[in-house]
């Protein structure tokens, strides 16, 4: 199987896990887009999805999947999405879509993240991917600063603009030995909207698919 076919195997894997008659929380990314796919096969069986990006909504819409706003949902059993590196404790980096801040936001009013994700994703440490943090334009110059502080090396992610208006720096050269430290640390630099590390709340569940099946792995 090529790369994929193995996100979709992992995206069917995860139509387990929806809850007939409730709100699916959809992730952003190409994986998504398989699970959104298998998604448009049970759309009766579901009230319908909230959406992390316009981009996914979009494609949740040309299904005939209903669209929630997420300030109507106070939970929703399951949030299921693709993540650009995952590790051991099921801490993740996220955001090569830029679609990050709503991703974080959909996936705190979930009660389980299912991770859906081809066997290249896994790591021992997160970093080599480089970290996506969303940005407010008139702070680019001062978080940067900030972030090679960290011993990082910012990146701007050139022409790119996120759902909400703001840039993406891409930060690479981390070693991520702490998640749940350096997520909290970059969240306090003013001017950070968010960032791609999803440690606070990390997956519940993760979908791996390699050539010998889907691998089901739960946090401990
Ligand atoms: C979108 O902003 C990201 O968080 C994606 O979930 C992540 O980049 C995984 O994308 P793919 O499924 O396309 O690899």
């Amino acid at each position: 199987m090529n790369q994929d076919e193995l996100k979709r195997a992992a995206a069917m894997a995860a139509l387990d896990y929806v809850i007939d008659g409730e709100i699916v929380g959809v992730g952003t990314g190409s994986t998504a887009n398989h699970f959104i796919d298998g998604l448009a096969g049970i759309k009766d069986r579901i009230q319908g999805a909230v959406a992390s990006s316009e981009a996914s909504a979009r494609r949740l819409a040309g299904h005939g999947i209903r669209l929630f706003d997420l300030n109507d949902v106070p939970a929703m059993p399951v949030y299921v999405d693709g993540a650009d590196e995952i590790d051991g404790g099921l801490s993740m980096i996220k955001g090569g879509g830029g679609a990050l801040t709503r991703e974080k936001i959909v996936a705190a009013v979930a009660e389980r993240f299912v991770c859906i994700c081809d066997a290249s994703k896994q790591v021992a440490t997160l970093g080599r991917f480089p970290l996506p943090v969303e940005v407010i334009p008139m702070a680019r110059a001062q978080v940067t600063r900030a972030l090679t502080a960290l011993g990082g090396t910012p990146r701007l992610r050139e022409g790119f603009v996120t759902d909400n208006g703001n840039l993406i720096l891409d930060v690479h050269g981390l070693s991520i030995s702490d998640p749940m430290g350096l997520e909290s640390e970059i969240d306090h630099i003013a001017g950070v909207v968010c960032n791609g590390l999803f440690a606070r709340r990390g997956a519940d569940v993760l979908l791996l698919a390699a050539a010998e099946g889907v691998q089901r792995v739960t946090r401990n």
